[in-house]
């Protein structure tokens, strides 16, 4: 099975020369599903939101998001603090922490956006609970916006709660944890085994970024290789790069 992973799409302040190329490689890896780990808009406007959803219904693809700050209004504080997610889900009808259970994976969306920490979000314990039950068997991987633990050199903040996910995340035996936010691929395994994916920008234009990218994720019997799909600032295209095998707990 394979699975299309992209974030920070930003669409408003995107790369349109890249949005064709981005569904051409779609199309051309053939994934089953798409999961978006937020910040599907630059800002949170409803033309913004429609054009992110055309863009993503192009791919004829089911894909399954997780709010970001971008997602949410910024300098519309009545906005943010009182129906922070109402264009949001003009877009993304549904659970904000949508489940989906795909023969061998199960996806579990948590919303780290948090309408009184704009820019650097937070989990409750709630949150982490849900995330602790539901992961208890099976391979899984989590999708949310902001990151668990940050790379090496990384000066963004953590949002609240993120050592307390990162340790109850590993304990229950979760496998993946898909983040965005940082517009920056890595990846950081615990001595455990848990994996976390930075995902790069999809398609945001800020200058000061690495090149755009999405990726692919092959689950093949509890096994996971990762393949990431680099657009060069100077190319056209998104060009595969060579598969990066990942560690599998189950
Ligand atoms: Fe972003
Ligand atoms: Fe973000």
């Amino acid at each position: 099975m394979r699975i299309a992973l992209l974030s920070d799409l930003h669409i408003g302040m995107h790369r349109p020369r890249l949005v064709q190329p981005m569904l051409d490689a779609i199309a051309d890896a053939a994934p089953e599903h798409i999961v978006i780990a937020g910040d599907l808009v630059q800002r949170a406007r409803p033309d913004l939101f429609a054009e992110a959803e055309a863009i993503l219904d192009q791919t004829g693809l089911p894909w399954l998001c997780v709010p970001g700050n971008h997602d949410i209004p910024l300098m519309n504080v009545p906005g943010r603090l009182l129906w922070p997610f109402r264009d949001y889900q003009s877009a993304v009808p549904g659970p904000r922490e949508p489940l989906l259970e795909l023969p061998g994976l199960k996806i579990i969306g948590v919303n780290s956006t948090f309408p009184y920490r704009w820019r650097n979000g937070r989990l409750t314990s709630r949150q982490i609970e849900r995330v602790k039950h539901l992961a208890r068997t099976g391979p899984t991987l989590v999708v949310q916006h902001h990151p668990i633990s940050l790379l090496p050199g990384e000066t963004k903040e953590l949002m609240l709660n993120a050592e307390n996910a990162l340790s109850g995340y590993d304990e229950a035996g979760v496998d993946l944890v898909l983040t965005g936010h940082l517009h920056s691929f890595n990846t950081a395994t615990s001595a455990s085994g848990m994996t976390q994916i930075h995902a790069g920008s999809a398609l945001c234009d800020r200058v000061e970024d690495p090149p755009n990218e999405i990726a692919m994720l092959d689950v093949e019997a509890g096994e996971f290789q990762l393949t990431r799909m680099i657009a060069p600032k100077d190319g056209a295209d998104f060009v595969a790069q060579p598969p990066i095998a990942l560690p599998s707990r189950h």
